[in-house]
């Protein structure tokens, strides 16, 4: 059988960003979106929490943004739908989900297939799902990190793009460590988007190749 193979739009390209809190990725990636170094545009900045930091600091950099609330649809399905039809409004090409703290259906994450980025702040597949500094200090790992991936029904299973590594110190908290982290994720989520509209990024099965 054929390989299942992807590689990356090289183009202007229009971006979703879904946050659910403050943001911080959010404003990482267009910060370097305005410095002129990767060849997209944000489109919406898209949330599911009313009060999210990030919506405000989006709508003072003067970005469209967008709040559905999912309690105002019956199910889960018909909230991705109502966010499909916005996306499709606005020919978005790729959605970053920069802590969206709600789970996609497989049928949503199907669609938008190789066109949906996530960021983790653990090396995957180590520690997925939530409290992962917490995780990482009890198991007593030496290294830890950030990984960039495709989204995928099997959460936080999907190709991996970008992973950065960060030493796990002794002394080190949840907060200090996920400090530590967090720098390294303002430096590999631009970078990843740099490098998908730049037509840089394949996928073979379940690997990323950059090119
Ligand atoms: C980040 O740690 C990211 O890895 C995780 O959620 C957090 C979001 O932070 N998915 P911010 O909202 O981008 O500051």
């Amino acid at each position: 059988m054929a390989e299942d193979v992807f590689v990356s739009p090289k183009k202007k390209g229009k971006i979703a960003v879904f946050i659910s809190g403050r943001g911080s990725n959010f404003q990482a990636i267009h910060d370097v979106i305005l410095a002129g170094k990767i060849n997209a545009e944000i489109a919406l900045v898209f949330s599911n929490k009313e009060d999210a930091p990030g919506l405000q600091i989006a709508k003072e950099r003067n970005l469209e943004t967008l709040f559905l609330d999912p309690k105002a649809y019956p199910t889960r399905e018909d909230h991705e739908k109502a966010v499909t039809a916005e996306l499709r409004k606005r020919d978005v090409d790729l959605v970053i989900l920069a802590g969206y703290m709600r789970i996609l259906s497989p049928s949503f994450c199907e669609e938008l297939k190789h066109c949906l980025m996530n960021i983790h702040p653990a090396l995957l597949p180590s520690f997925p799902g939530l409290h992962v500094q917490k995780k990482a200090l009890e198991w007593g790992v030496k290294y830890s990190g950030a990984t960039v991936h495709f989204v995928t029904a099997d959460v936080d299973m999907g190709p991996i793009i970008l992973q950065a590594v960060v030493p796990v110190l002794q002394d080190d908290t949840e907060e200090t460590l996920s400090e530590k982290i967090l720098k390294e994720e303002h430096k590999i989520y631009p970078e990843a988007v740099k490098l998908y509209f730049e037509g840089r990024i394949e996928v073979r099965g379940r690997r990323a190749f950059i090119k």
